[in-house]
């Protein structure tokens, strides 16, 4: 009796887990349901800008009420608290209204047939449509970069596919409509990153290739908390970060007035502390 009443509770702990990070095909987020948790993040609807409805990624329990780190529909938020999320049995994710309009879409890079897709929550804040088959991604959100740059997540260009990762900052720190500074890598001659204004139309530029390596940065993505990562060759080049210790929690983020600010998590008060920054 008391063996078959254990067996089940490890069933069951094992069915909710394996679920947990996981979307299969026809399944459905609505706003207001639970979330989609990994290791490190949960992706759900939250609220921003007065009383509009966004859906995004968060970092798991960091602050009161998550912390945004990438915004699905930036654009178009929703006026009610009647957002669905539904991924389709051919591998797309969508965004639809009250009224089963689509207000945003996953689009998918690579073709699709005879796979079988799952949509996927990593424990690094990637968002991932995958084959189960082969483990292959046919999207991921990290192709697709807003505010905020992870550990992980690159920075560049990739020339076979033509996807600029750049960073958009939000209008207002409130609204993740996309506004006036972006982080792009500029790959004619040695790649050179750069924060540009896109209203005044200035440039800064934050670091550059010299042959050797990556420099400029002013000790942001590499110093004691993570270290950066530069990589050179013709089909991409591309700067990405990654953590020292797995343990910790960092964000990079490009704020509403071009600010570039890495911030790394502390546990004693449960805040975010300012690190480094440019600007
Ligand atoms: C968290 O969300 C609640 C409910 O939307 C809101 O009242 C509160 O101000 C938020 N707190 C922070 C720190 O944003
Ligand atoms: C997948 O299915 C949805 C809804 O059935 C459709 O809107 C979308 O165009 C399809 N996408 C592809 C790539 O076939
Ligand atoms: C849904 O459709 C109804 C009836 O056409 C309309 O009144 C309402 O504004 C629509 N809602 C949204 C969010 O588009
Ligand atoms: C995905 O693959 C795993 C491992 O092969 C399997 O256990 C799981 O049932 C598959 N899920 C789907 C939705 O196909
Ligand atoms: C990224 O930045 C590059 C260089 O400024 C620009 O050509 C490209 O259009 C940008 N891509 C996106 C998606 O904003
Ligand atoms: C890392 O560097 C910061 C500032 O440069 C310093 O305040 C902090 O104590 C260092 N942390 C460790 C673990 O060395
Ligand atoms: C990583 O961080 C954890 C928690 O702060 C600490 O206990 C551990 O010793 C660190 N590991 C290394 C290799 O520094
Ligand atoms: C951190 O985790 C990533 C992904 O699991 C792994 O590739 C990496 O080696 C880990 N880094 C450290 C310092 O443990
Ligand atoms: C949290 O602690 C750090 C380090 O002691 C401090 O610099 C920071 O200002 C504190 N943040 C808050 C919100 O209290």
């Amino acid at each position: 009796m008391i063996w078959f009443y254990c067996s089940c509770a490890l069933l069951f702990i094992l069915k909710t887990s394996s679920a947990a990070d996981t979307l299969l095909p026809n399944q459905i987020l609505k706003d207001g349901d639970e979330t989609i948790v990994s290791a490190n993040f949960e992706l759900g609807f939250f609220t921003r800008k007065q009383s509009l409805r966004y859906l995004g990624i968060m970092y798991y329990k960091k602050g009161e009420n998550g912390t945004v780190v990438w915004v699905a529909n930036r654009e178009v938020p929703f006026a009610d608290p009647m957002g669905t999320l539904k991924f389709t049995d051919n591998g797309t994710l969508q965004l639809v209204d009250v009224n089963n309009t689509i207000i945003w879409s996953s689009q998918p890079s690579k073709t699709l047939a005879n796979i079988s897709p799952v949509a996927q929550l990593l424990d690094n804040g990637n968002l991932v449509i995958k084959d189960n088959i082969t483990g292959a991604f046919i999207w991921e959100s990290f192709d697709h970069p807003g505010n905020t740059w992870l550990p992980g997540m690159k920075l560049g260009v990739d020339l076979v596919t033509g996807i600029h990762r750049n960073l958009t900052s939000w209008t207002t720190r409130l609204d993740p409509s996309p506004g006036s500074y972006t982080v792009s890598m500029d790959v004619n001659g040695y790649p050179q990153l750069y924060i540009t204004n896109t209203i005044g139309e200035s440039q800064q530029r934050v670091g550059s290739a010299n042959g050797l390596g990556f420099t400029g940065m002013n000790g942001l993505i590499q110093n004691n908390v993570s270290e950066h990562e530069f990589v050179y060759k013709k089909e991409e080049m591309y700067i990405m970060f990654t953590l020292l210790n797995n343990s910790s929690f960092t964000k990079m983020i490009l704020n509403y007035e071009g600010g570039f600010r890495q911030f790394v998590w502390n546990n004693n008060n449960q805040s975010w502390k300012k690190y480094n920054a440019l600007r």
